[in-house]
C-alpha cells in the first residue's frame, strides 16, 4: 500500500507513506505533488494521522439513555437512579450488542484505540465477561483496554478488593479506582494503596476516577500521584477527571504540580461530561467543573481528553465524535489561542496514545503498524473548525473505512 501527497503533523511538505505487511516501511519527503498510480491512496495534500484515540469511555452503559426512564433533571443523582433501573435488565449479549454498536460509531469516527472502564461492582462480574469477548471480537477494528472500575467503590463496597483482583484474573488490562466516592477519606485513601499495589503486581496500567466533584477538599490525586512516584510508576499510571482541581486554590495548587510533575503521571478530562454534570450545588457564580487542562499543558505535563458517556442515564448525547469533545473542551478549558488550535490533534492522538502507554504501537514512523486516517483537512485549526471527518481508516496496512465527502448543492 502507498499514500501520496499527504501532509505530516508538525512536518513541512508532502510526503509519500509506503506500507508492507501490517507495518509502515518508508516515508519519504516529495519534491512535488505527485500523480496518482493504480491502487495509490491520494490524500490530496491533506493530514494524514495516526488514528484517534478514545481514552475514557463507559460501553457497559452506553446506549441506555431513556430506557426505561430518561433523567429529566440532567444530574449525576438522578443518573444513578435511572442506571440502578435499566441495570435490573441488563444481559450479557445486551452489553455485548450496545459495546458492538458503541465501537463502530468510534471506528466510523476514526477511533482506533479505546479504553472502557467497566463496572465491576457486581458479584458475577457480567459486564466484564462480556466485554472481553467483546474485545477479542472487535479487534479487526479497534485496540480495547479494558479497565476494572469499582463503580460503588473498593473499600466500602463488600467484596469489592476481591472482586477487583478477580476481575483481573479474568484478563482486565488496566486498575481503576474512585476514591472520593468511598466512605470515608481513610478508606479512599487505602483504596488507592490496595489498587496501585495490584497494578505493581500484576503489571496492569492504572486509570482512576479521582476527585471528580467540584469539592476542593477532595485530594487524592496527591495521594495517586505520590504512589506513582515512589514506586516509579507514572508514565503508566492515569487520573481521569480530577474536577476538583478546578476548586483548589492557587496555593495549593501550585504545591500539588510540583508533585504532579515529578510523578509524571497522564490526566484524562471530559469536558463535555464535566460541564454537563459539575457546577450542580453552585447557584451564581457557577464553577465549570473542569480540570485545570491548559495549567497542565503548559507545566509540561500530559493531558488528553475523552467522551466519558455515549447516550447513558449521565450523559444523552454523543455520537462517538471525539472532535466533538475536542472543539468543545477547546472552547471550556480556554485553549483557543491559535498556537493551541495549530496542535490542538495532540489532545485526541499523541497524548491520549502516551496515556494509553501505546509506545511504540502507535505513531506514523518506519516500522510501527500501519494504523491511520487521511483526514479531510490540511491542519489540526482546520479539522477542528470544520470537524473534520476520517476520508480514509488504515489498518494494518489495509483499508479499514473510506467516507465519500457529503456535497451540497444549491438550486
Ligand atoms: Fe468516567
Amino acid at each position: 500500500m502507498k499514500i501520496i501527497n499527504a501532509t505530516l503533523r508538525k512536518t513541512p511538505g508532502l510526503h509519500t507513506v509506503m506500507c508492507e505487511g501490517e507495518h509502515i516501511s518508508a516515508i519519504t519527503l516529495q519534491s512535488a505533488h505527485v500523480p496518482p498510480q493504480a491502487g495509490d491512496i491520494d490524500a490530496q495534500g491533506q493530514l494524514l494521522i495516526a488514528p484517534f484515540v478514545e481514552p475514557h469511555i463507559h460501553l457497559d452503559a452506553a446506549l441506555t439513555a431513556g430506557q426505561p426512564e430518561w433523567n429529566l433533571s440532567g444530574t449525576l443523582f438522578e443518573g444513578i437512579e435511572r442506571w440502578a433501573q435499566r441495570k435490573e435488565t441488563i444481559t450479557h449479549e445486551d452489553t455485548k450488542q450496545r459495546a458492538h454498536t458503541t465501537l463502530r460509531m468510534l471506528a466510523e469516527h476514526g477511533i482506533q484505540h479505546v479504553r472502557t472502564h467497566v463496572d465491576v461492582t457486581d458479584p458475577t462480574l457480567a459486564a466484564l465477561r462480556a466485554m472481553i469477548e467483546v474485545r477479542e471480537e472487535t479487534r479487526h477494528l479497534i485496540n480495547l483496554q479494558i479497565v476494572a472500575f469499582p463503580q460503588e467503590d473498593i473499600e466500602s463496597y463488600a467484596g469489592g478488593r476481591e472482586l477487583m483482583t478477580l476481575a483481573v484474573e479474568l484478563g482486565a488490562d488496566v486498575v481503576g479506582g474512585i476514591p472520593h466516592f468511598e466512605n470515608t477519606r481513610e478508606q479512599g485513601v487505602s483504596s488507592i494503596k490496595f489498587l496501585m499495589d495490584l497494578a505493581e503486581r500484576t503489571g496492569c496500567l492504572v486509570d482512576v476516577h479521582c476527585d471528580e466533584t467540584d469539592d476542593p477538599h477532595s485530594r487524592f490525586l496527591e495521594v495517586l500521584a505520590e504512589e506513582a512516584r515512589v514506586r516509579g510508576m507514572g508514565s503508566r499510571v492515569t487520573a481521569s477527571h480530577t474536577t476538583a482541581m478546578g476548586s483548589y486554590d492557587n496555593a495549593y495548587c501550585s504545591k500539588l504540580f510540583r508533585l504532579l510533575k515529578a510523578s509524571g503521571i497522564n490526566f484524562v478530562s471530559c469536558p463535555t461530561e464535566s460541564i454537563h454534570l459539575q457546577g450542580r450545588f453552585d447557584t451564581f457564580p457557577k464553577r465549570r467543573g473542569v480540570t485545570r487542562v491548559a495549567e497542565l499543558d503548559r507545566a509540561g505535563m500530559n493531558v488528553c481528553f475523552g467522551q466519558d458517556s455515549i447516550k447513558d442515564p449521565w450523559y444523552p448525547l454523543g455520537n462517538g465524535n471525539i472532535l466533538r469533545v475536542l472543539d468543545a473542551g477547546l472552547h471550556i478549558c480556554h485553549m483557543m489561542g491559535f498556537e493551541d488550535l495549530a496542535r490542538s490533534l495532540d489532545l485526541v492522538t499523541d497524548n491520549s496514545a502516551r496515556t494509553l502507554d501505546l509506545g511504540e504501537r502507535y505513531g506514523i514512523a518506519v516500522g510501527r503498524p500501519a494504523n491511520m486516517l487521511v483526514l479531510d483537512a490540511e491542519s489540526d485549526y482546520e479539522a477542528v473548525r470544520r470537524q473534520a471527518k476520517a476520508r480514509v481508516s488504515i489498518r494494518g496496512g489495509k483499508v479499514l473505512m473510506t467516507r465519500v465527502p457529503e456535497r451540497v448543492e444549491f438550486s
